[in-house]
């Protein structure tokens, strides 16, 4: 596997697992906000994973991500829980899953030889880091109602 194509698959194999995640944690939720914002970052996740395909497409490499034991995250998928956890629980470790996203988003770009894939790395980073955003508003929402 080429030094260009292995963290487009570490980064697919995470925005897959983002993407499963973001799925449970919109059926869990049971306040309509939540939901909403939750679905949300679904369909922005399956953009992310479109993206990264299309990229792995052009090189000619497979999206396979079973051999990939490189974790982005340092939450697991088994940090969310269905049940137990409080909305703003979950929440909070969802922020935390966005920000180490973007940081080896960050790092990612920094690698890379390609300016394509810079740029794209740059964008996938900006995307993450709203999707912080977004998480902490719903956060701060949650605190004051
Ligand atoms: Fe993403
Ligand atoms: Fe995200």
């Amino acid at each position: 596997m080429s030094d260009q194509v292995k963290p487009l698959l570490v980064a697919l194999k995470a925005e897959e697992d983002g993407y499963q995640i973001y799925g449970r944690m919109a059926k869990r939720s049971e306040n309509e906000n939540g939901k909403k914002m939750f679905e949300h970052l679904v369909k922005e996740e399956a953009r992310h994973i479109r993206t990264i395909k299309d990229r792995l497409k052009k090189l000619g490499a497979l999206p396979e991500t079973k051999d990939i034991a490189e974790k982005v995250y340092s939450v697991s998928e088994l940090d969310f829980p269905d049940k137990e956890l409080s909305d703003l629980e979950v929440i909070a470790r969802a922020i935390t899953e966005e920000k180490d996203a973007r940081a080896f988003y960050l790092r990612s770009a920094e690698q890379t030889q390609s300016p394509e894939e810079k740029q794209m790395y740059q964008l996938l980073a900006n995307d993450e880091a709203s999707h912080a955003e977004i998480l902490e508003k719903e956060a701060a929402r949650l605190k004051t109602s």
